[in-house]
């Protein structure tokens, strides 16, 4: 099944120029790119995208560090997209992270607060459609 998911840049992937690696990653892959935009990313759009996150300890923390500048929101396709793209990007602790994943070997700890693991991916379908909605609103 065709599928398309969310792929974020945060702010600490677009800030060490690491964009276009993970668009490689993506492309190389062989998903398709379908829209990109460059968002400045206020607190209305943080915490309708991290909902589920509200209250836990890390939750402040995470809303200043991706409104600390720009991300670069992807909307993917592909077969298996969602699934595949959390596989391409490791998971969510970047020291652990397994090499050969964007956060494996791109991603350390910076900072004793919130990780700074460059990327978001969507979790599930209804995430997927939830979060493109609010990252590609008009
Ligand atoms: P992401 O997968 O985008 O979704 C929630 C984010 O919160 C996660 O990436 C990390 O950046 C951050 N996060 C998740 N768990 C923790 C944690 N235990 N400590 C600090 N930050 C976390």
């Amino acid at each position: 099944t065709i599928e398309e998911t969310l792929v974020l840049v945060k702010p600490d992937g677009v800030q060490r120029g690491l964009t276009g690696e993970v668009l490689r990653r993506i492309e190389t892959k062989g998903y398709s790119l379908v829209d990109i935009r460059l968002v400045h990313a206020d607190r209305a759009i943080l915490s309708a995208h991290y909902a589920e996150h509200e209250g836990k300890p890390f939750y402040e923390g995470l809303l200043e560090f991706m409104q600390s500048g720009p991300t670069v929101a992807i909307r993917v396709a592909g077969h298996r997209v969602i699934e595949g793209f959390r596989s391409l990007a490791g998971t969510t602790d970047p020291t652990t992270a397994a090499p050969g994943t964007i956060r494996g070997d791109l991603g350390r700890d910076w900072d004793a607060g919130v990780l700074l693991n460059i990327v978001h991916g969507s979790d599930s379908v209804e995430s997927a459609q939830r979060e493109l909605g609010i990252w590609f609103a008009a």
